[in-house]
């Protein structure tokens, strides 16, 4: 061989290995909701305790819309990852494990127990995959109420999880259920691992406290010394800030808590590169921004595995299909540049066949070049401004359950929650856009009468 041609050789491989070491993927998996209870039988009411009630007509193998997860599906879900990616960089796990049931009929051991069992098959088919994992407000008991300090539940966990966490991490998380360690344990890369349950309006033990755990101040400092150090963070947790888009001015975090967590990503959106959460069970994002037109940081709420239609007042048809979420990235910087859902009709997996396909890819839906803080304050722009965009979102948003159209209201429901994460900021857009749709509707009318108005002269 020539020395030009091996000239060539090698520059054509050390090139392939570039462009291969620049792009990763990760799993996102979140509110798998395990329901043990569930069970065909011809009582409809009778068929899930997630349903509290409500009957599950002709549910199937796969779960049921008003149920929480069957282990057949959890089982599928899981496979399913195997089966499209099976060797990601890493997973994100951002909890919800436990089925919506009263407190009385689960109890701590079964808490533990269901989380052991989701723990155990994520281990079991991918052995040797890092997996980042947040608890969600339900993998306490009683659920919802996780302490600001150390308890038998997060020393469970903790062990339960030991082959993902580093030393470090354990000691955290057992005082706290947080943790941060390097990404991969990658020199300048970094993750941090919330316990945002801590400012849930729900939980009954922090409502009172400045700072449960002292989470936001070593939040402050794990980010500082991350600017220090040059690194690039990715934050995951459950419970997310701001308002939920399928109930008006519904907030999840106290508003302090709120208030404190938009203040912390203003201040390191620096070196904050992407947001994980969960907990809507929806598929939605929310934009953060330091003036009006300048986007610096977006956070993705991948949508859940369990179809559970929610139980929230004011909430109609809130069920979805269960989705499961790859995000590919850029290994140098972080940047995401892609964001693909899969999911599983449900009605056709009970009825004929289960199948996860893929449901959307990002940049083809939205036409954008990736999924930065600039591309997504640009998918926000088209789905405020255009019809089509909208529907496409709203399909989406559900899993491509609710297939109604997305109307004013709902628009601005929608548009808000993902614009304003900051809650009087996110009451001004309410104002806005309400605002701005009378008049929109006005419009047609007000041009009628001057017509005839000028007609008349
Ligand atoms: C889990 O899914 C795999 C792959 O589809 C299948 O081979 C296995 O039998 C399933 N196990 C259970 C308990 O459903
Ligand atoms: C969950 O874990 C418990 C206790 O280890 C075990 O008895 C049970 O069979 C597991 N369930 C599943 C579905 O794996
Ligand atoms: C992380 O890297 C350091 C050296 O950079 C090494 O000592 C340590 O064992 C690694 N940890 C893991 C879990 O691979
Ligand atoms: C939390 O506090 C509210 C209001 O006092 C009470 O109704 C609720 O039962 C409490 N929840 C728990 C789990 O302690
Ligand atoms: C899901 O499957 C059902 C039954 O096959 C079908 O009627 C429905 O259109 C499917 N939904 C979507 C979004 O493809
Ligand atoms: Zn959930
Ligand atoms: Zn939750």
């Amino acid at each position: 061989m020539s020395a030009t041609k091996n000239l060539l050789l090698l520059s054509c491989l050390l090139l392939r290995c570039g462009v291969l070491a620049l792009s990763g993927n990760f799993w996102h998996i979140t509110d798998l909701h395990l329901d043990h209870t569930y069970e065909l039988t011809n009582k409809p009411e009778r068929v899930c305790a997630s349903s509290g009630q409500r009957p599950a007509a002709n549910a199937g193998n796969f779960g049921h819309y008003v149920c929480d997860s069957p282990w057949h599906l959890i089982n599928s879900s899981v496979y399913a990852m195997k089966d499209i990616l099976p060797d990601p960089d890493f997973i994100v796990w951002t909890g919800d494990d436990t089925p919506h049931m009263p407190n009385e009929d689960l109890g701590e051991n079964k808490v533990l127990e269901i989380i052991s069992n989701l723990t155990h098959i994520i281990n079991q088919v991918f052995p040797s995959t890092k997996v980042y994992s947040a608890l969600g407000n339900h993998d306490y008991h009683p659920k919802s109420q996780l302490p600001a300090a150390p308890n038998n539940i997060y020393s469970q966990i903790a062990e339960m999880w030991q082959d993902w966490l580093e030393p470090e991490s354990q000691v955290t998380f057992k005082k706290g259920g947080y943790y941060s360690e390097k990404l991969l344990n990658r020199t300048g890369f970094r993750m941090l691992v919330l316990n945002t349950n801590l400012y849930y309006d729900q939980n009954n033990l922090t409502q009172n406290m400045d700072d449960p755990a002292a989470q936001f101040s070593w939040a402050d400092q794990v980010l500082t010394e991350a600017a220090n150090n040059k690194e690039k963070v990715y934050i995951i947790g459950h419970v997310p800030p701001g308002c939920f888009e399928k109930k008006r001015s519904k907030l999840w975090f106290t508003k302090k808590f709120n208030k404190r967590y938009v203040e912390l990503i203003q201040k390191h959106h620096s070196v904050i590169i992407g947001q994980f959460f969960g907990h809507h069970h929806t598929d939605s994002f929310r934009m953060f921004y330091i003036s009006e037109d300048f986007p610096i940081s977006t956070m993705f709420l991948s949508p859940g595995v369990t179809p559970w239609k929610t139980t929230l007042p004011g909430v109609e048809d809130g069920a979805n299909n269960p989705g499961i979420r790859v995000f590919e990235y850029d290994t140098q910087t972080l940047l995401v540049k892609d964001v693909v859902t899969y999911y599983l009709n449900l009605t056709r997996a009970n009825k004929a066949e289960a199948r996860w396909e893929k449901e959307y890819r990002l940049t083809e839906s939205f036409r954008v070049p990736d999924a930065s803080p600039a591309s997504m304050h640009q998918v926000l722009h088209r789905m405020a401004n255009n019809r089509c965009y909208l529907q496409k979102y709203y399909e989406f948003n559900s899993v491509n359950y609710d297939l109604t159209e997305c109307d004013s209201d709902c628009r601005i429901d929608h548009v808000c929650a993902a614009r304003a994460v900051d809650f009087e900021r996110y009451e001004s857009c309410l104002a806005k856009e309400g605002a701005a749709s009378v008049y929109g509707g006005l419009l047609p009318v007000l041009s009628v009468a001057l017509s005839l108005v000028l007609a008349s002269w």
